[in-house]
């Protein structure tokens, strides 16, 4: 066995490994022949073996017995991070199940291409958390500290937008300034570039904490929770005069990352409170039946599957709510996805503009726009980016490899 070094695409919703080879980028598939996998794990309550990816998600969805969760880069930084509980029948922190996860990884990573993995590559966005450098730079610490105990002896970072530009400076014009758009599932990053002749440089990058996680839970809010009691009211035990419902519980159900957290019993007496009162309590009641049954997940898949049908302009989409009550489901067209995103728009815009400013570029100067990441796909992504940078040139990338294409040639 010879050691190199491992290209890892750590992702908020799939990750992915490749190495170099002969100047060659070759992706290291980690479960079955896919070049990527959901970044999802799952703990069986009997305290057999942590499943990972796909048969992380199937375990959820065939109602195994354990705790599954996805979207756990977005806790990086958080004290959270560091708080021990009970999860498949032993206590840790969600910091040993990042690195469970990548262990994991490692092994199989190991074991599909005959190599042994000291160091490794990761891509990091260019902010885990926008506007506050303490937690971001914390972030930064805790992967690093979870490759470390993963037995990576030997960690570097690149900004995930930069190893785009390098995967993709062939999609470009051989003389130019372009800019990589990099949505994923929990951040947007971007890089200004410059090409000449086969030559790439990066002028500045910039990123913001928003990305397809955010999409699903604003969309949530405005399309599931309300059936679920969201924006209703409550009855006071003594009195006439009714109460707005609170919004904590829906919002966190709304958002992959705290669904786990909601599993609690002192949540289900709050909904049992809630119910109680509630001038809806049908509603109510479909809010106990997912917190009792630990649906949670499966609504967030059913939002993020409603929300890429509406995107692909299918006027009947429908955000199937089955599992809940039969025969339920919310209704969500291109309309009424775009009201509740719409919100975002100006933060693309905003980051877009800032990453020209650092790079000294006017938005007019940029002739190519690179998309990257899953969340590039929404077409409110390409109406920002025109919209901001009216000369360019839209180019797909590989949307989900195109990351660890570029880190694994950043190794040579
Ligand atoms: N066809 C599609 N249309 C719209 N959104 C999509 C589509 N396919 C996937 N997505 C969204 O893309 C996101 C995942 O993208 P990706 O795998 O690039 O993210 P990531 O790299 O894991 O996240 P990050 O880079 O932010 O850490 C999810 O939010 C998913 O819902
Ligand atoms: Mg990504």
């Amino acid at each position: 066995m010879t050691s190199s070094v491992l290209a890892v695409d750590f992702g908020t919703s799939n990750s992915a490994a490749a190495v170099l080879k002969a100047g060659a980028v070759r992706r290291i598939p980690i479960e079955g022949d896919a070049d990527t996998l959901p970044t999802a794990v799952f703990f069986p309550t009997d305290g057999s073996e942590m499943r990972i990816g796909r048969a992380a998600s199937t375990a959820l969805i065939d109602g195994d017995d354990g705790r599954y969760m996805r979207a756990l880069k977005s806790i990086l930084g958080h004290e959270l991070l560091h708080e021990s509980r009970l999860v498949g029948g032993k206590r840790q922190t969600l910091a040993d199940v990042v690195t469970s996860f990548l262990v994991a990884f490692k092994a199989r990573a190991e074991a599909q291409s005959g190599q042994e993995f000291r160091r490794v590559l990761s891509g990091r966005p260019v902010q885990f958390h926008s506007d506050n450098a303490a937690r971001d730079q914390q972030a930064e610490d805790d992967l690093r500290a979870c490759y470390h105990a993963a037995g990576f002896e030997a960690v570097d970072f690149l900004y995930e937008p930069e190893a785009a530009a390098l995967a993709c400076r062939d999609l470009g014009d051989t003389q130019g300034i372009g800019l990589i758009v990099d949505i994923g599932g929990g951040t947007s990053d971007f890089s200004v570039y410059r090409t000449e002749g086969d030559k790439i440089e990066v002028l500045a990058s910039h990123g913001i904490r928003l990305g397809g996680t955010d999409f699903d839970q604003k969309i949530s809010v405005a399309h599931v929770m309300p059936l679920l009691g969201y924006g209703g009211q409550l009855r006071r035990t003594f009195g006439d005069e009714l109460l707005p419902m609170p919004n904590a519980i829906f919002n966190e159900l709304a958002t992959w990352a705290k669904i786990p957290f909601l599993y609690a019993r002192e949540t289900e007496r709050k909904v049992e409170d809630l119910l109680a009162h509630a001038v809806e309590p049908e509603k109510l009641a479909r809010l106990q039946e997912v917190i009792t049954h630990r649906l949670g997940h499966e609504l967030a898949f059913a939002v993020e599957d409603g929300k890429i049908a509406a995107n692909a302009d299918q006027a009947q989409a429908r955000i199937a709510m089955g599992l809940i009550e039969r025969g339920l489901s919310a209704p969500i067209t291109a309309g009424s996805m775009n009201a509740a995103l719409q919100g975002f728009r100006d933060d693309l815009r905003m980051a877009m503009y800032e990453t020209c400013m650092r790079a000294g570029v006017a938005p007019t100067a940029i002739n190519t726009a690179i998309l990257v990441g899953g969340s590039s796909l929404m077409r409110l992504v390409a109406d920002e980016v025109t919209a901001t940078c009216p000369a360019v040139r839209l180019e797909q990338s590989e949307a989900f490899t195109a990351v660890v294409d570029g880190l694994a040639l950043a190794t040579g």
